[in-house]
Formats: structure tokens, sequence, C-alpha cells
């Protein structure tokens, strides 16, 4: 095992995260594929915190590939609601009845072949749920182990090829490297975050590549994307200048139900066609470390 790897799992051994999918050992002591299939798809889209409770709803109502593949419409769409793209709940019964009639996947491959499953997906199932190696990049690893391994302050999807070499060089084909993006995935989410890891009490920062340029302030601030800005619907400014107008809010009432922004940020607000589109802005603003969600959908400025 590579130094990095051993540092990053044994820091997950103490700190990693207790998340309803990555124990779903069934009675003959393998993974429950169905479970972890599940939960992937539901965190393409939504936050951790997030998805837990849609999880937990959703395991209890359809617990089994046969239960989806029979599930009606109105109830997919019932138990999804709050998540997003419908139309991924009405592929994810698709990929059950696949599954029903043709057996479950054993492999990156056989994942591939479903509908819906794209390379993040399919590489996820088979290490998370066949126990099979396979190269995990999702936005957090691919930031986190771009930082390590490569160096690179703020990798983007055009390193991945590179990334890929590092990772196959640092994964090892025996013991539990099913944990290893998982380590990575938690890390991303608590130290090396996005816009300014905190590489002073990083478990990685003797062996990260990237740490000594944070560590200096070499690594400068994250350049932002190249004009790609979203406008939602027929809104008169893109998205930025409401998501500064979330944060104006905030700032002067220290807190907020996210369904009571709307009003304040757009005179032409409606609650019907536009909750989804605040709670997607909120969405990247929490990811941004901008704000902090608390409870019963209150957000405020983070603490810190
Ligand atoms: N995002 C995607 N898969 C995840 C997992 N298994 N744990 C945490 N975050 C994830």
């Amino acid at each position: 095992m590579t130094p990095a790897v051993r540092l990053l799992l044994g820091w997950y051994r103490k700190h990693g995260r207790t998340l309803p999918w990555r124990d779903t050992t069934r009675r003959d002591g393998t993974p429950d594929a169905y479970r972890i299939f599940v939960s992937e798809l539901m965190l393409q889209q939504t936050q951790v915190a997030r998805v837990i409770p849609k999880y937990d709803e959703w395991i209890k109502h359809f617990p089994s590939w046969k239960r989806l593949a029979e599930a009606s419409t109105p109830d997919l769409l019932h138990a999804w609601a709050g998540l997003g793209y419908n139309r991924r709940a009405l592929q994810m019964r698709e990929s059950a009845r696949e599954v029903v009639a043709n057996g479950e996947p054993t492999d990156e491959n056989g994942w591939r072949r479903l509908k819906g499953v794209g390379p993040y997906m399919a590489a996820a199932l088979a290490e998370f749920a066949n126990h099979k190696r396979a190269l995990v990049i999702d936005t957090n690893v691919r930031r986190v182990a771009g930082r390590v391994f490569l160096g690179i302050p703020y990798p983007n999807p055009t390193t991945d090829t590179r990334l890929l070499r590092a990772l196959d060089r640092n994964i090892p084909d025996t013991g539990r490297h099913w944990d290893i993006p998982q380590a990575f995935m938690d890390l991303g989410s608590s130290i090396c975050t996005p816009r300014l890891p905190q590489c002073t009490v990083c478990p990685l920062r003797t062996v990260c590549k990237a740490a000594p340029l944070f560590l200096s302030g070499r690594a400068g601030v994250k350049p932002r994307a190249k004009n790609t800005e979203t406008r939602h619907r027929n809104k008169k400014y893109p998205d930025r200048i409401y998501r500064g107008r979330i944060l104006a809010h905030i700032r002067a009432h220290g807190s907020t139900k996210i369904e009571r922004l709307g009003p304040f940020i757009d005179e032409a607000y409606d609650a019907k066609r536009d909750i989804e589109w605040v709670r997607r802005m909120v969405d990247r603003m929490i990811k941004d470390q901008f704000i902090v969600e608390g409870k019963k959908g209150i957000v405020s400025l983070p603490k810190n």
C-alpha cells in the first residue's frame, strides 16, 4: 500500500461517516447491490444529508429489485419527490426490470449495460457492491485525489486521464479497496473541501502534492468557470444574481426557512414553478460553503 493510501485509510477508520448504504450486508455476507444502486443514483444529484431520509423511505417502500420493478408510476414519483429529475425514478424501475429478468450484474461492464448507468455508477457499483477493483471518480474523488497525487489545487474533468493512472498506481487489488473511494469522499466533504481545504488538520498533508501550495498561499483562489451562466425559465437575471440576493437576505436576517426565500429574491416568484429552482441555488451555495443548512430546512451563515 502506498503511504498516501495507508494514511487515508487510517483516518477513514476513525473518522469515516456511518451512512445507511455503507453497511447493507445480507445474510450471505455480501453487500446488497440494490441498496447501493439506489443510494448512488440519489447521490448523483443530491447532497448526502438530504439523501439519507429519502433513501431510508425508499428502501421501506421498495426493498428489492422485484418490488421496484412492480411499482406504479405514481408511487415511484411520490417516493422520489424532492430529488429532482423524475425521469431518473422511471429509469431506475427500467433497470430493476432488467435485473429481475436477466439477473444482477457482477462487474463494471455488466452494470454499464443497464440503461441510465454511466461510467461513474458502473465503477461505484463494481467496487461497493461486487467488491471488484474499479476506478471510482466522482467530483469529490477527483478533487481530493487530484490534489494529493497530481498537485492540482482545483482539478477538473480534463485531468481524469492522469488521475486514472495515479489511482491505478495507488489502489491495491487486495484488502478493502472499496473503502478507498469512500474515504476520499469523506475527506472531501470535511477537510479537503472545494474552496478552502483545511490542510493544517489533514491526515494527508505530509504526502499531498497540493498541500504546500495551499499552505504557502500559492494555490490562490479557485478560478471561476467561463461564462456558462445558468438562467431559470424566463427569469430576468442569471442565477448568480438571485444567489447574491439569497445571501444578502440571510446576512440581514440571520437565518431563514428555504421555502420563505422566494418572494424576497424575485418579485415574479411563483412557489409552484420556482421552489425547486430556489432549492438548487441553495444547494449550490451550501456546497460552496457560503451558507449551512440546519434543522427543518433553515439556512444560515456558517459559524466559522
Ligand atoms: N457520493 C456518491 N457515493 C457516495 C458514497 N458511497 N458515500 C458518500 N458520498 C457518496
